[in-house]
């Protein structure tokens, strides 16, 4: 079932703009309509704007008209599986629940699975702005 996203994810990891860190971080999401959305993190000579490739994909999902996530792949060149970072569990929260699964890994093949809850728990959401 994620073998589509990691050929996505692989895929798309090759276009990542990394020239600061040199590290190629590629993401595939699942949405519930059934569509695979990629991003690749893309860096900024001002560190700080640059983005994840979680974000970038998020994005592409929100702009074809998806706000639910069903799975989610992330692929990197390091030695072992990269999770996602902080800033980008909770951007994957808006729009997953928490059973949904995340698939880390590297292009070697190594695979890490896990869910969103695991990642993030106790998680801030839209129910605590309701007072
Ligand atoms: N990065 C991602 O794109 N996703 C992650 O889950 C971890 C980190 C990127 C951000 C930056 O461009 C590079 O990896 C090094 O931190």
């Amino acid at each position: 079932m994620a073998g589509d996203l990691r050929q996505r994810a692989m895929d798309v990891r090759t276009q990542a703009y990394a020239p600061y860190s040199k590290f190629k971080v590629g993401a595939a999401l699942r949405g519930a309509n059934g569509e695979v959305y990629v991003g690749c993190n893309v860096e900024n000579a001002a560190y700080p704007q640059g983005t994840c490739a979680e974000a970038g994909a998020i994005a592409a999902m929100v702009a074809a008209g998806e706000t639910v996530i069903k799975e989610v792949y992330v692929i990197a060149g390091s030695a072992i599986p990269v999770p996602p970072c902080g800033g980008c569990r909770q951007k994957l929260a808006e729009f997953s629940a928490g059973d949904v699964p995340v698939t880390m890994a590297t292009v070697n093949g190594t695979e890490q699975h896990t869910t969103l809850s695991k990642l993030l728990p106790g998680a801030f959401d839209a129910g605590f702005l309701e007072g």
